[in-house]
């Protein structure tokens, strides 16, 4: 179903300037947009000098802004690429306060553009699409172009934490990982009655899909030195 349009977005997205610190237009080549424009972000500065870690597709930001209020030592960002969805969880964080979260309402093919090799510590994955067309696998957040990116924006022992509802993603983002440079480790297959349950964070997303009785799947994949 097609989301509405939210009243006075413009305005609204405006309003959230002290927050959102980039915002993509529509661009019919990302390759070469990625290759050409190059506005990268000063993280220390912006942070000052907290690690930094990134969630790709953060919807309306639940996830993020209760990470930040528990571990306000690290910066985060959080990018997504709807407007119309970015706006509810910016307008959260300011209404909350909180005050180590900023947005990138850009698409995940453009992270080379705004982040630093090396830059981030974290990335996490939360109920990223699936895609179960085979001719959309590409678009997949966990296929190979996009795992080389995340690869080269995190630090050396850097990690991707990723949950999904969805098994033959799961297997599918778990093949990807081991060959694309990651290793994998505490994988579950039902994360709500797992040993991390007790300190994982509830998205959107993951309510709706618990409350229908679906299992949760999590796997962190660390970066390994050499591919
Ligand atoms: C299924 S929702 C999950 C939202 C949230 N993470 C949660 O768990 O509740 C996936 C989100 O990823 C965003 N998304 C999908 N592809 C993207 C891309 N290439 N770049 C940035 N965001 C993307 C969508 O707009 C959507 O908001």
């Amino acid at each position: 179903m097609r989301m509405r349009r939210k009243r006075n977005l413009e305005p609204r997205m405006a309003a959230c300037g002290a927050v959102l610190l980039a915002r993509g237009r529509p661009c019919p080549n990302l390759k070469e947009a990625a290759q050409d424009f190059r506005a990268r972000l000063d993280l220390a500065a912006l942070f000052g000098g907290r690690p930094v870690e990134l969630e790709v597709g953060c919807g309306n930001g639940g996830f993020i802004a209760e990470l930040a209020r528990r571990c306000p030592d690290v910066g985060f960002l959080a990018l997504e690429v709807c407007d119309n969805v970015v706006l509810t969880a910016m307008e959260r964080v300011l209404r909350e306060n909180i005050p180590n979260v900023r947005f990138l309402n850009i698409p995940a093919e453009l992270i080379p553009c705004y982040l630093e090799e090396g830059s981030v510590r974290r990335v996490y994955l939360n109920f990223s699409t699936p895609l179960p067309e085979r001719n959309r696998a590409r678009q997949r957040l966990t296929s190979p172009r996009f795992l080389a990116l995340y690869r080269d924006v995190l630090a050396e022992g850097g990690e991707i934490v990723q949950k999904t509802d969805s098994e033959p993603f799961f297997d599918y983002s778990l093949e990807q990982f081991a060959l694309c440079g990651f290793e994998v480790k505490e994988t579950t297959r039902d994360l709500h009655a797992s040993r991390w349950a007790a300190d994982n964070i509830v998205t959107e997303y993951e309510a709706a899909f618990a409350a229908q009785g679906k299992p949760i799947f999590r796997a962190v994949a660390v970066k390994r030195g050499k591919i």
